[in-house]
């Protein structure tokens, strides 16, 4: 049968349990709790365990996923896992995560996405482009980090940003068109690396150091910000012009959850009122690639999604890279 729209049947979603506050940042750094709310919206994160590994996160949001789909991971055609802070450079988490979820043995392919903030929605588009070219029928997508481990813990300007976590969907094929994902788009302008980049990597011949700090996230937030700004902006009028609709049928914007004044923007540009956003930054910070996927999650859950409703999906990360989502619930 020619599936040709691709639905988001089950979510999920964890966090560590371990919360870091502005507070606890203001004893260790000069910053202050009011600082990192007026500038971010962020006034808490969660940070992983020692030991507890990303694959860790993607598992326990994946098994949820998987339960409101009401499916066990053999009956999965692919794994895609979106994360910038994989367990190890190789194998993939996508397969740590498929062994980890006792599936290895149904050898349905595996493997990661990077794309940093912008990867859920990358693994999603490609998740949306594989089902509806017949080559598989239902995809689980997850987007884990543990952001904890490549921030600079002595730099005030970017450690302050950041938290742990996971998020997953099941995508399913239907036959009926115009229903799931509407439309996906995605673009990456790689001029851009220098504002926002980590400090070294394996071909560098250079891991993580905390020690030295070498190896770790560097960002110009300024320029970042209004570059994400911009990019956001096109990208809106991009899908809606994409689809025909006009911005007054999005019923949720679920955004990437780097800092309330740019998911202000998005929702202006919108002519949203913010009680149809989606917002999670308060207490989880920037999780890049699991933001989105958690905020959705959160949102499906308490109930303010409801089938019918039309959501607009969108992030910006390091590349840069940039993309949305267009889905009818
Ligand atoms: N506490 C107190 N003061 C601080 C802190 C802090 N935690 N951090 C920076 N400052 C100071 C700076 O030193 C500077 O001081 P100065 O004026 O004396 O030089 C002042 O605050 C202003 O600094 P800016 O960098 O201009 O502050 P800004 O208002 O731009 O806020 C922030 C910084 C929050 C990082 C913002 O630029 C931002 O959110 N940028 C976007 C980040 C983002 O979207 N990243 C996206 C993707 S992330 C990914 O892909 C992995």
């Amino acid at each position: 049968m020619t599936m040709r729209s691709a639905r988001i049947i089950g979510t999920g979603s964890h966090l560590p349990e371990r919360s870091l506050t502005n507070a606890e940042l203001a004893r260790q750094l000069d910053t202050t709790d009011e600082w990192i709310r007026s500038r971010t919206g962020i006034a808490e994160r969660r940070i992983a365990a020692p030991g507890e590994l990303t694959s860790d996160l993607a598992v326990k949001a994946a098994e949820q996923a998987l339960s409101q789909a009401g499916i066990t991971a053999e009956s999965l055609d692919f794994i895609l896992v979106a994360t910038t802070t994989p367990d190890l450079v190789f194998p993939s988490t996508a397969t740590i995560v498929q062994r980890k979820l006792g599936a290895g043995r149904f050898l349905m392919p595996a493997c990661d996405i990077q794309a940093v903030c912008a990867g859920f929605i990358y693994a999603l588009s490609l998740a949306d482009s594989l089902i509806r070219s017949g080559s598989a029928r239902r995809i689980l997508v997850i987007g884990a980090e543990t952001m904890s481990r490549v921030v600079d813990w002595q730099d005030r300007s970017t450690c302050i940003l950041f938290g742990d976590g996971a998020g997953a969907v099941v995508v399913e094929g239907s036959p009926e068109p115009g229903q799931g994902i509407l439309s996906t788009h995605l673009h990456a302008d790689g001029s851009y690396e220098a504002l926002l980049r980590t400090d070294g990597g394996i071909s560098h011949g250079l891991l993580v150091d905390p020690t030295s700090g070498r190896g770790l996230a560097q960002m110009r937030g300024n320029e970042v910000f209004k570059q994400a700004v911009k990019a956001l902006e096109g990208l809106v009028d991009e899908t809606l012009a994409a689809n025909g609709l006009d911005k007054s049928q999005i019923d949720w914007l679920v955004p990437h959850q780097a800092n309330i004044r740019i998911i202000h923007s998005t929702a202006k540009r919108l002519g949203l009122p913010m009680e149809r956003v989606v917002m999670t930054v308060d207490r989880h910070g920037n999780t890049s690639a699991a933001s989105v996927p958690l905020a959705l999650d959160e949102a499906v859950r308490d109930g303010r999604i409801q089938p019918g409703h039309l959501l607009l999906l969108e992030a910006f990360g390091a590349g840069f890279t940039w993309g949305s989502a267009l889905i009818r619930w």
